[in-house]
């Protein structure tokens, strides 16, 4: 992995360059020594090496027996669902079905989703991995409800165990009680690890591994990462990113667009915005995450990228490729003018699109960086999935606040709570 700076540097001086990057060794050493803000919640640091054989073993036994069935719903919300939809949404072929289906529920609480969901499921066997950390949140609580009454209505309470998984606190909170209660099979989420950062505890990996996923693979990667990235070093790529994102925030650019020229990597921007938004955005402070997928929103928000305020950087994620090659065929009557195309691959054009793109948004006043990746595999999601997460800690600390709690998050809760009467 490389961060390219080559077009954010002339929106940067030497100077503060200097300062920042005293900052990000400064916020590294804290999260190593554990002396930053929020340091209850650093399990996530060395996870991937603290992660057993014997749990690896348990979440790919249960995996397989939740993939005889013909439908998994993984139900969760925030943390407890977007790092797993970002890496099966990445390897799951775009048309084809795929042997045990995964879905999600439980991430919004509008009545058409759960009524088609509950329709499309009446004729398949289907299994559920219900994941809350609190073990009490609302959307999630609410969809498992009703997924596992539609579940005892087909087969009855009996065999649960071989259905319904619960990923959650070791000892309390409401799911916590359900599971011993239906005794259905747990796995934990561990205390010093927050929603956001757990997608390499049981939360991420079980859905993965019903997937199909090699989540070894993923663990194995993330751990060369552990090594690598706690090195408190200039060529360190978390420290560069964490550096360039705060010293354009500082200059007035705080948007940033992740900007991806591949539909599969949707969800994998969503799991970011997360990861940065929710870690970040406190104290009316912080860079809002947004995103964008080339060539498709060069149509709709590239306008405003090109010409709108000047408030923007963008952070595109480039890959090698690694797909067949599609050629452009000779065409002998020319009627759509393409032929200065021919013998050129899709992805040879494409990779014109987005260096036009990268050129056209600088020359018009916006930094961008760029996340220059070997390929698209699970080792490479392994990687990035650490580097994410210790940039955004690092970033946080530079920024001066706590990247582990989520304050906010409470406020539209207790309002909704009021009005439901609870
Ligand atoms: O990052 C976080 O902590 C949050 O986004 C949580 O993951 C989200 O609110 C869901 O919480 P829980 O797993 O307790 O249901």
């Amino acid at each position: 992995m490389k961060i390219n700076t080559q077009f954010a540097e002339p929106f940067i001086n030497k100077t503060d360059f200097d300062i920042c990057l005293e900052e990000a060794m400064q916020a590294l050493s804290q999260l190593k020594n554990k002396s930053g803000k929020g340091n209850d919640f650093l399990g996530w640091m060395d996870l991937p090496n603290r992660i057993s054989n014997q749990e690896i073993n348990k979440i790919v036994s249960v995996s397989e027996v939740l993939k005889k069935c013909e439908t998994v719903v993984v139900v969760g919300i925030g943390g407890s669902y977007l790092g797993s939809k970002a890496i099966i949404d990445l390897f799951k072929p775009y048309f084809k079905k795929q042997s045990t289906e995964v879905l999600f529920a439980g991430q919004n609480l509008d009545e058409g989703y759960i009524n088609e969901l509950l329709s499309y499921l009446s004729d398949k066997d289907f299994g559920i991995i219900v994941i809350s950390k609190s073990g009490t949140t609302l959307e999630p609580a609410l969809a498992f409800r009703l997924l596992l009454n539609k579940l005892i209505e087909k087969n009855g309470n009996s065999n649960l165990k071989d259905k319904v998984v619960a990923i959650t606190d070791k000892e309390k909170g409401a799911l916590k009680e359900l599971a011993n209660a239906y005794q259905l099979e747990t796995f934990v989420v561990p205390d010093n690890v927050g929603g956001r950062y757990s997608v390499l505890t049981p939360v991420g990996l079980l859905p993965l591994a019903v997937a199909g996923i090699d989540i070894k693979k993923i663990i194995d990667a993330a751990k060369l990462q552990v090594i690598e990235l706690q090195k408190e070093e200039l060529n360190n790529p978390a420290i560069i990113y964490a550096v360039y994102r705060n010293l354009l925030y500082r200059k007035g650019f705080s948007n940033e667009i992740m900007v991806y020229s591949k539909p599969k990597w949707n969800a994998f921007s969503e799991w970011w915005k997360q990861l940065f938004g929710e870690s970040e955005g406190k104290e009316h402070k912080g860079i809002f995450p947004i995103s964008m997928n080339i060539t498709t929103d060069l149509h709709s928000l590239g306008q405003y990228v090109q010409e709108g305020q000047r408030n923007l950087f963008e952070t595109f994620i480039r890959f090698e490729n690694n797909e067949t090659p599609l050629q452009v065929n000779n065409s002998e009557e020319n009627y759509d003018k393409l032929n200065y195309l021919t013998g050129k691959n899709l992805h040879y054009i494409n990779s014109k699109a987005e260096q036009g793109t990268i050129e056209a948004h600088y020359n018009g006043g916006v930094p961008v960086l760029q996340i220059e990746l070997v390929q698209l595999d699970v080792e490479t999601i392994g990687q990035l999935i650490y580097f994410y997460e210790i940039s955004c800690a690092i970033s946080g600390y530079i920024l001066g606040v706590n990247p582990f709690n989520q304050p906010g998050v409470e406020a539209y809760k207790q309002n909704m709570f009021r009005l439901l009467g609870k």
